[in-house]
């Protein structure tokens, strides 16, 4: 049986580099470790928290509770025609199952290259960037049910998949743990490079035939002119989700403001640049104690050092209560606070 740690420092544990503790902490290696650990007195007493690799978090005191913390480990593969379905252990590190992909020349996920976190995680909140999401090469996933203990697969029409959300973040959160998922990719690339400066990083480079190497490089480099290295600067990605208003409301707000980033949402709706309207309101690359803004990216917020939870959070509400002044807009935070 895996040992029970007490008063675990977390702060190498989560991306945001917050300096707390967990009541207990315990390692999770396979599907039998979560067995084994369902079955003792411990869980029962204590909330539980699962974490992957702690970048969509941000802890706001120590944790009075039991974390377990995913590590089941291996890549499989299972060629089916012109797919490939790739099966990984939750815990594996998302970025190394994409770089696997990709050298294989298993096409799908080359857009996701470098985005932080766990296989495990990645449907939780529906991982996306550079106009794919995990939904677009999910299969299915295994998960184990907390109440009894048994693994159940989900299927992707059951997981509720929209931006950023996903049925673990809505009706069944807490409820499941993923132990592994199964992605459907394809030997036949159909590349998506019409998102942001994907196409014409690929024409700077002089590349007119892209390979799925090419992109996920190109995604590499965009995302590292943009977003702050966790290992160096404290931070959760993007902090809001970007808004989806109503048209309506959009066809108001655009007359006042008519260069405004905008982008068609599912229904009708319009989604906003949440980024822009952070840096539209002057927090672009302020610096507040010792949270902020990301000078390259108004949506990230970053530790420059020592902040605590509540010193981010608290700035995510003057944040928020500032962009409702100006915009009449709320933004939602898309990061755990725990
Ligand atoms: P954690 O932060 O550990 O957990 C996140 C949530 O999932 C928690 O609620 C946790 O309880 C739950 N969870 C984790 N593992 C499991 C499991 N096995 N079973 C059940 N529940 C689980 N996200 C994007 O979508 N697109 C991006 O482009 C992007 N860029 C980022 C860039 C940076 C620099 C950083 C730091 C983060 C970025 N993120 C992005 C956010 C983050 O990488 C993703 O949300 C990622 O999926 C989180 O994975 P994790 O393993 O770290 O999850
Ligand atoms: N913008 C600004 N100022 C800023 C930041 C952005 O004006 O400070 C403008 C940009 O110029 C652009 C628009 O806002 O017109 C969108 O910016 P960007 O392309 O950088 O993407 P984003 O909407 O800020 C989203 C995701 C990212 C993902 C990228 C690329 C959300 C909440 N964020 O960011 O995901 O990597 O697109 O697809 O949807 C994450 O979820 O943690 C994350 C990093």
């Amino acid at each position: 049986m895996m040992p029970f740690t007490t008063n675990q420092p977390l702060i190498q544990l989560n991306t945001f580099g917050i300096s707390v503790n967990a009541k207990l902490f315990s390692e999770i290696f396979s599907e039998k470790d979560l067995t084994t650990v369902f079955a003792s007195e411990l869980v029962k007493e204590n909330n539980l928290l699962v974490l992957g690799g702690g970048s969509n978090m941000l802890f706001v005191k120590d944790y009075d509770g039991l974390v377990l913390k995913i590590s089941i480990k291996g890549i499989d593969v299972l060629e089916d025609g012109d797919d490939v379905l790739v099966t990984a252990g939750a815990g594996e590190v998302w970025d190394t199952l994409v770089k696997f992909c990709v050298a294989k020349g298993y096409a799908g996920m080359e857009n996701l290259t470098l985005i932080p976190g766990t296989v495990g995680a990645s449907p939780i909140q529906n991982i996306g960037a550079y106009g794919v999401e995990v939904k677009d090469v999910f299969e299915s996933c295994t998960a184990f049910e907390i109440a009894t203990g048994e693994i159940r697969t989900f299927h992707k029409a059951d997981c509720e998949f929209a931006y950023r959300e996903s049925i673990f973040k809505g009706k069944l959160k807490g409820k499941y743990i993923i132990t592994s998922v199964t992605y459907r990719l394809s030997k036949k690339p159909k590349l998506q490079t019409h998102y942001g400066a994907i196409n014409a990083e690929l024409e700077r480079r002089g590349i007119t035939e892209p390979t799925i190497a090419d992109v996920s490089e190109v995604v590499a480099a965009i995302r590292v002119s943009k977003l702050p290295d966790p290992s160096t600067i404290g931070n959760a990605g993007s902090f809001f989700k970007n808004p989806i208003i109503d048209q309506p409301v959009f066809e108001q707000l655009v007359l006042q403001f008519p260069d405004m980033p905008h982008y068609p949402a599912p229904d009708g709706r319009v989604k906003l640049a949440a980024g822009w309207l952070i840096e539209a309101c002057g927090f672009k690359g302020m610096i507040e104690g010792n949270t902020g803004t990301w000078k390259n990216q108004a949506l990230v917020l970053v530790n420059h050092g020592g902040a605590s939870g509540q010193e981010v959070y608290r700035f995510s509400e003057t944040i928020i209560n500032t962009v409702q002044q100006k915009f009449g807009v709320l933004l939602e935070r898309e990061v755990n606070i725990i």
